[in-house]
């Protein structure tokens, strides 16, 4: 089916969860469902897994694709980090983040990720919350913008692009954005769109993408039983920055009182994990040119000890 996101990293994620029958999953991403079906089918007969997403369409695609899974998985629509928060049961085998968005989401111009369509300025992934991205762009103040542009897209124009959203504004479609940061550049394109970065930041603020991996990193290894394997899938360098901060503090064995690491003050404890990966695993040649969307991915996975 041409909605089903094509799922990033399968082969090296299976080998590195090694679902076993009997196991327990959650794939707090579920998406449209593609690493679901691929741990369901290697946890045969009886593994189990919930697959949790905010976004209803790509829930309602999953449960197409995961129909012969029937009674061994269970879809909940919410945020990833409020589920999991909320689940009593900590003995699961592995829990799964693929994060950014979906092929489905991309490639749907009413759902406003994507500058290659014209589309409202919207970037929700659940439709019922009200903040959009056309709010964010139309009534922030100049420094947020500038701030969000830098901080959340990394871009070098963020003072340019903030001061001409103001002048320019209200601005209502995906392309109004894309055309007036194109204007910000003086071109239309290169290797990469001037926009990416602009979307990249609007998106992770409509969405608090870095709010909800940090809960999430933290409610998914409560889930886990001693064993048990978080996997990561990050697709830009400020999500990779929050999973290798996350691992290193469970992977090493002292705490630094205050926050802060400073050598003298370190309490020594027991190191609550290791990493399976001692470098973030990216996809081979051949899945680059089979998926061009898995150029940024990158793997890791921590063991809880
Ligand atoms: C890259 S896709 C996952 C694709 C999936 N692994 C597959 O194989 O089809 C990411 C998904 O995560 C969802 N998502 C992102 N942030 C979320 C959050 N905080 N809570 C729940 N779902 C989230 C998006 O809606 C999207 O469907």
């Amino acid at each position: 089916m041409e909605d089903w996101h094509r799922p990033v990293l399968l082969a090296e994620v299976l080998a590195l969860l090694a679902p076993r029958p009997g196991g327990r999953f959650v794939d707090a991403t579920v998406g449209t469902g593609g690493h679901a079906r691929a741990l369901l089918e290697a946890s045969g007969p009886d593994g189990w897994l919930l697959g949790i997403d905010r976004d209803p369409e790509a829930l309602v695609l999953a449960a197409e694709r995961l129909r012969p899974f029937a009674g061994r998985y269970e879809l909940r629509r919410g945020n990833y980090a409020d589920v999991m928060e909320a689940l009593e049961f900590s003995q699961w085998d592995a829990v799964l983040l693929d994060l950014g968005v979906s092929s489905l989401q991309l490639n749907r111009p009413e759902r406003g990720f994507s500058f290659q369509a014209d589309g409202p300025l919207d970037m929700r992934m659940d439709p019922n919350q009200r903040l959009t991205a056309a709010d964010l762009v139309n009534t922030a103040g100049e420094e947020d913008l500038v701030r969000w542009f830098r901080d959340y897209g990394q871009e070098p124009r963020a003072r340019s692009i903030a001061r001409a959203v103001v002048r320019a504004r209200p601005l209502a479609s995906t392309w109004q954005l894309a055309h007036l940061v194109c204007r910000v550049y003086g071109r239309t394109g290169g290797r990469r769109h001037p926009a990416t970065r602009v979307f990249q930041a609007l998106r992770i603020v409509v969405n608090d993408e870095l709010g909800a991996l940090e809960r999430g990193l933290h409610a998914a290894w409560r889930l886990l039983r001693p064993g048990g394997r978080l996997a990561v899938i990050t697709f830009h360098s400020l999500e990779a920055r929050l999973v290798k901060d996350f691992g290193r503090d469970r992977v090493r064995s002292y705490e630094c009182p205050g926050g802060v690491d400073v050598p003298e003050l370190r309490r020594p404890r027991s190191t609550e994990g290791r990493w399976v990966t001692s470098k973030a695993i990216r996809p081979s040649a051949t899945e680059l040119r089979n998926n061009p969307r898995s150029r940024s991915a990158q793997l890791r996975v921590l063991e809880k000890l």
